[in-house]
């Protein structure tokens, strides 16, 4: 090699290791539909926060919250265009990829967080994770909101109280199936729009946990919240396996680490703010909040747990013993 060839071939270098050193950061596009003061808002609050302290640099996090990007309709599909990176709808939106994880919406599966915890990360709970993957998603854990409760219109004591009524629910067949049971008619809308459907009296009532009920206001446009804790609202934050799998290994390591704390923080928030927001709410006197005794409850379970029954082929008796199992 002559000296010049030889300084051209050192100055080209010398120009990529610059141009490596300053390489824009990724960004990573975290896309959700709830307020930022919830228990998946914390979460994402707290992962960006991780990530510019831990990857500076390296990794931006931007958040849109409050579904300004995108609803939970669009989310997953644009995980997969690569418009976003990180989502975390709840497990009663992932029809269209996984049929399997339809086991978390059946009603009164699980007794209390405690047990539906204990499912999620046991082996079972977690071969659900992967069952979005040959769809190019990627599981990268479950993250808690909590139990479900219901609002309407009308005080429902009894599952005679819900007949007749309109209910919006998650894009869920077994959440149809649970209002059906009870003979309320079940309307499959987005989250962004429950408040002026509540509002304008187009629908009567809605399933929902504590946090988005208090952070989305739903309790001032609802006469009554039934205390039912009869399901679960949980979520999977997921990524897209083309994202994911492009990242250095260093950066995918820390991201998880960072995501991995982050779920944990926000879990913790979940756990205050089922107790704290339901306080608020009752304090708010803008509704009423009902107790169901030990008999007006079980009348609830008699009629919605047979629903089990016409989804146990999809879930998988395996996997429906499992669940059930971590109630123990
Ligand atoms: C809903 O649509 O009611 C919930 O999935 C919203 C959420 O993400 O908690």
């Amino acid at each position: 090699m002559n000296k010049s060839v030889l300084a051209l071939a050192t100055a080209v270098a010398l120009s990529l290791c610059t141009l490596s050193a300053y390489a824009d950061p990724i960004k990573l596009k975290f896309s959700h539909v709830v307020a930022e003061n919830t228990p998946k808002g914390q979460m994402a609050t707290k992962f960006k926060a991780l990530v510019s302290e831990r990857l500076k640099d390296k990794v931006v996090v931007e958040i849109y919250p409050n579904g300004q990007l995108f609803g939970d309709n669009k989310v997953l599909e644009a995980l997969l265009l690569g418009d976003v990176h990180l989502a975390s709808p709840s497990l009663s939106k992932f029809k269209k990829y996984t049929k399997k994880l339809q086991i978390f919406d059946l009603p009164f599966l699980f007794n209390d967080m405690a047990a539906a915890e204990k499912f999620q990360q046991s082996k079972a709970g977690q071969s659900l994770l992967k069952t979005v993957e040959k769809k190019g998603l990627i599981g990268l854990g479950y993250m808690h909101n909590g139990m479900k409760q219901l609002s309407a219109s009308k005080a429902l004591h009894v599952p005679a109280d819900a007949e007749g009524l309109k209910f919006r629910i998650m894009s869920s067949d077994v959440l149809s199936a649970q209002f059906e049971a009870v003979g309320g008619t079940p309307l499959k809308k987005p989250y962004s729009e429950v408040f002026t459907l509540l509002q304008t009296k187009a629908i009567d009532g809605q399933e929902n946990t504590w946090s988005n009920i208090h952070s989305k206001k739903f309790y001032e446009v609802q006469n009554y919240i039934t205390s039912s804790d009869h399901g679960l609202l949980d979520y999977m934050v997921v990524t897209s396996a083309e994202f994911w799998n492009g990242l250095p290994d260093d950066v995918r390591t820390e991201l998880k680490k960072a995501l991995d704390e982050a779920i944990a923080h926000g879990n913790k928030v979940a756990a205050e703010k089922s107790k704290s927001d339901k306080q608020a709410i009752i304090d708010s006197k803008r509704t009423t909040v009902i107790e169901l005794s030990k008999e007006e409850r079980q009348q609830w379970v008699d009629k919605m747990k047979p629903v089990w029954k016409k989804f146990e082929g999809i879930v998988g008796k395996d996997m429906l013993d499992a669940a059930i199992a971590s109630n123990k």
